[in-house]
């Protein structure tokens, strides 16, 4: 399966932290080229220079998701560099734990923007390419919450059902072309983004959260597989199979667990 991916030119957005950065030295072991593309880049350079191994051939390109010219801008660089973009890993995100009308219309625009128009902005950019080699697979990182709303987190939601679509409709549309996508949806990660939540122990306890080094090889077999969608956690897979026949009683449940173990609140 490794050798597989040797030489591939792989774009991970989102490499300075958590998933991506846990993705790049998955990636690495395979023997690939990578883009890392992210807004820290002295995070991409530590990343490069003393974490992955030393053979490894590397960019780091300094790229905020949400400004469709930068994302371009990593694409063409990618391309000058390799001639090529094998696959892209659109990892970037944020999040924020806050009633819908306790968010600003600026911190949605924010979360809508990272999330979903950064991996518009990354696909639109990457695809000229992809389609020229007759090849090319996509993993969007979206979320269980691609699936399933959760209270508080309504705009995240909206970004990773976005997500979620986008995947499913461009895998249609793209049938027959060598490029595929793969909607990976995982439940709760231990990275920065989930740590304020994951600091609580019983919430901790009950998310059952994985590693990111977990999701890095889920996200580099995907890329041999290359799976329509995963769904990933014990946890997402039991409350999507019963979203789906017992709507009613997973609004319950999830409000209910949300009530007990993370109202919101000043810890969030
Ligand atoms: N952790 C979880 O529980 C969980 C669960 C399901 C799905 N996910 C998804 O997994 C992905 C990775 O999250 P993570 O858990 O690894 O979080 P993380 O450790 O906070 O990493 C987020 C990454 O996104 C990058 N990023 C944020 N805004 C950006 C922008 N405007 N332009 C470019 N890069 C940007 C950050 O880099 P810079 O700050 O350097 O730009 C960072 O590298 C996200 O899409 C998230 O929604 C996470």
């Amino acid at each position: 399966m490794d050798q597989k991916l040797k030489d591939k030119t792989v774009l991970i957005t989102g490499a300075s932290s958590g998933i991506g950065w846990a993705t790049a030295v998955a990636f690495a072991k395979r023997k690939c080229r990578l883009a890392l593309a992210a807004r820290r880049v002295e995070k991409l350079q530590e990343l490069s220079q003393k974490v992955l191994p030393p053979d490894t051939q590397t960019l780091e390109i300094p790229c905020d998701v949400t400004n469709a010219e930068q994302v371009k801008w990593a694409v063409q660089k990618t391309i000058n560099t390799w001639e090529r973009i094998d696959i892209l890993i659109n990892n970037a995100g944020i999040s924020d734990y806050r009633p819908f009308m306790d968010q600003d219309l600026s911190t949605i625009e924010k979360i809508l923007n990272t999330n979903l128009m950064g991996t518009l902005y990354m696909i639109h950019a990457v695809l000229p390419m992809m389609k020229k080699q007759g090849s090319g697979h996509i993993v969007n990182v979206a979320s269980v919450a691609g699936h399933l709303g959760v209270p508080n987190m309504a705009v995240y939601c909206a970004s990773k059902f976005g997500m979620v679509g986008l995947t499913q409709a461009l895998r249609m549309e793209l049938y027959k072309t060598g490029i595929t996508l793969t909607a990976l949806c995982p439940g709760t990660v231990a990275t920065p983004m989930a740590e304020k939540a994951l600091r609580n122990p019983k919430l901790a306890k009950r998310l059952r959260p994985k590693s990111a080094d977990q999701v890095a090889e889920l996200i580099v077999k995907s890329c041999v597989t290359k799976p329509p969608e995963i769904i990933y956690g014990e946890i997402p897979g039991t409350i999507l199979k019963l979203t789906k026949f017992f709507p009613r009683l997973t609004d319950w449940l999830t409000y209910t667990a949300v009530k007990i173990y993370r109202p919101f609140g000043k810890s969030n």
